[in-house]
């Protein structure tokens, strides 16, 4: 047995975080497999490191531009443990509830968008933006008030197909929005050079000089940040479809994008990282319902059919997902 990290990591691996040391996965150095030991599975692994990585880039990209406020929408994962490391990290939180209105209403009231998650291109923003941009010229000529601030949503994408071994099998609209790879940075070059250049068109520039801009950026900070753990309950072939089956001890009880927006989740063998995933297998959660599987029931090609896998998936193996 060997005790280094495998010098031909997989895409799906980030260095320091996820990785495979003695053919297991490794979050942050820490074995997975023990973990899931530990305190048994189902279980959601969090990576403060990640975390704070995530919000280091956002504030990093941020930090070109004058006033951007970044704020975690915490809809994204709202565990205290969460938040505490948001906020230890140096962005605000951004909240669903009364509260948020209190403090809107106390704050001075803005204009806020949301134009939609995981967009892979800026132009949707630019679009929204200029329309805001419109609104706030125009209630600046009706009423000569100067908002304070403008509210940009979030969206920025994550690339979920860093591993594009599916990639084939995902339909071509929907691999281009899972896969995108816009980086923050560009995110907020292309919305802010779009606030600008209305400004610039209105003659109004001015209007800018004390307007800030927030940014509620959700999965761009926690997507990548969570693993969950599940361990294998059964395997079977199915003989009339020539399948191997592997049923695991988490399903849409716990993913439930899975099913309600047919959300990809990439999985790994834990307990095999370093072994090639050449075994086709249709996986399953535990709930004894049949639309609680990992592939698209109706067939409209969202998610792949199958997970690969290594071969002679055994009960007990921890699958990452
Ligand atoms: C109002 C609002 N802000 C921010 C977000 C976070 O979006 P994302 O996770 O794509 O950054 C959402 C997500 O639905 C939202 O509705």
């Amino acid at each position: 047995m060997t005790d280094i990290i495998s010098s031909s990591q997989p895409a799906w691996a980030i260095p320091g975080y996820l990785e495979i040391r003695d053919n297991r996965l490794r979050i942050n150095g820490v074995d997975a497999v023990e973990l899931a030991k530990e305190f048994d599975t189902p279980l959601f692994v969090v990576s403060a490191p990640r975390i704070r990585h995530n919000i280091a880039r956002l504030l990093e990209a941020a930090s070109h531009h004058k006033k951007i406020k970044l704020c975690y929408a915490s809809k994204a994962n709202n565990t205290l443990g969460v938040l505490r490391v948001v906020r230890d990290a140096g962005i605000d939180v951004e909240v669903n509830s009364g509260g948020e209105l209190f403090r809107a209403l106390r704050a001075g009231v803005g204009l806020h968008i949301h134009v939609g998650s995981q967009t892979p291109d800026p132009e949707p923003y630019v679009e929204a933006l200029a329309a805001m941009w419109d609104h706030l010229l125009w209630l600046h000529r009706e009423t000569g008030h100067k908002l304070q601030h403008i509210n940009i949503g979030g969206g920025i994408p994550v690339n979920y197909l860093r591993d594009d071994m599916h990639a084939e099998e995902i339909g071509d609209a929907e691999r281009d929005m899972l896969g995108a790879d816009l980086t923050s940075a560009e995110m907020m070059e292309a919305a802010i050079e779009a606030v600008r250049s209305s400004a610039r068109e209105a003659g109004a520039e001015y209007l800018l000089d004390d307007l800030e801009i927030v940014m509620e950026p959700g999965r761009a900070v926690i997507a990548d940040a969570v693993t969950i753990l599940t361990k294998v309950r059964n395997v079977k072939y199915r003989p009339e479809t020539g399948e191997n089956w592997a049923l695991t001890d988490a399903g849409y009880n716990l993913m439930l994008s899975m099913v309600m927006y047919h959300w990809y989740y990439h999985a790994i063998d834990a307990s095999r990282a370093a072994e090639p995933p050449v075994s086709r297998y249709r996986m399953a959660g535990p709930l004894c319902d049949g639309g609680d599987v990992y592939f698209d029931l109706h067939g409209e090609g969202r998610l792949p059919d199958c997970r690969l896998l290594p071969a002679n998936v055994e009960v007990g193996e921890r699958i990452a997902n």
